[in-house]
């Protein structure tokens, strides 16, 4: 039994996504959350800042003491995820793979595609995940650049998304794919939306669920599970702007009541190291 928290890291509000999954999936774990919101966008900046910035994160969450992180970003899977890995001295999981997993097990046709910011597109890292599991598939990949500031700005229930959405996603339903990957976990936020443009016909794959189940067996193998009862307030949600914007959001996604954020500046030790 190890009671300390699971890190969660994602630019944004994304993460939180991920952080639903562990809390049903995983009930007793206390998670430590980390959302750079000051700094969101990721996924329109270039490589070498992508790795600074989870970098600076990452520094900040390994002083809480946690016993796991997740890097509940695409972008910073795709990008940073190995040099992460090399720096920091403990078990990180990415949402890449686990997700990856998920859509070869789900597609029929062998049509599958992926959607997320520029960044993670680029890097090609779902279509080579993919692949390397199953040669056979073939990957179309989108890239929905303007989807993130559409959730971060509460949008994602208005024609604004509609509209955004029929324009990103006609490629992918012309090519015949029976499987979208939403391969950024902001974009579980505006599933209604693209389940309405894509209909019934294609499957979508939300990588934070096999994401948090992965994070369970970790635990479980390696003896690590919290087995105290947990409730809400042992949660914290670390970010870099707007405390009453990340509050709503938080309050709209997961209804979690009364939740414990704190504003901090990466800069400056934060009050409860001091
Ligand atoms: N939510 C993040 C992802 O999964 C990144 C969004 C962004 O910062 O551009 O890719």
């Amino acid at each position: 039994m190890d009671n300390r928290s699971i890190g969660v890291f994602d630019s944004g509000i994304g993460g939180l996504t991920v952080v639903k999954e562990l809390m049903e999936i995983l009930p007793n774990e206390k998670i430590v959350y980390f959302g750079d919101t000051a700094r969101v966008p990721y996924g329109n900046r270039s490589e070498d800042t992508i790795k600074r910035f989870s970098k600076e994160c990452i520094e900040f969450l390994d002083r809480k003491d946690i016993k796991a992180l997740i890097i509940a970003c695409n972008t910073v899977s795709a990008v940073a995820l190995d040099m992460l890995k090399e720096i920091f001295d403990m078990y990180i999981l990415g949402v890449i793979v686990p997700g990856s997993k998920m859509a070869n097990n789900i597609t029929i046709n062998k049509k599958i595609g992926v959607i997320g910011t520029n960044a993670t597109i680029l890097s090609g890292a779902y279509e080579k995940n993919i692949k390397n599991e199953s040669i056979e598939n073939i990957v179309y990949s989108k890239a929905c650049p303007l989807f993130v500031p559409i959730v971060e700005d509460g949008l994602s229930d208005t024609t604004i998304a509609m509209e955004t959405t029929k324009f990103y996603l006609d490629e992918l339903i012309k090519e015949n794919v029976d499987t979208i990957v939403m391969g950024c976990t902001h974009y579980p936020i505006l599933e209604n939306t693209i389940k309405t443009v894509v209909g019934k016909n294609i499957n979508l794959v939300n990588p934070a669920k096999e994401t948090a189940i992965e994070m369970k067996n970790y635990l479980e193998k390696n003896s690590l599970l919290n087995e105290e009862v947990q409730n809400n307030k042992n949660n914290i949600f670390y970010i870099t702007d707007d405390e009453n914007k990340f509050r709503r959001n938080l309050l709209d996604f997961i209804n979690i009541d009364n939740p414990n954020i704190k504003k901090i500046n990466l800069k400056e030790k934060c009050i409860d190291e001091k």
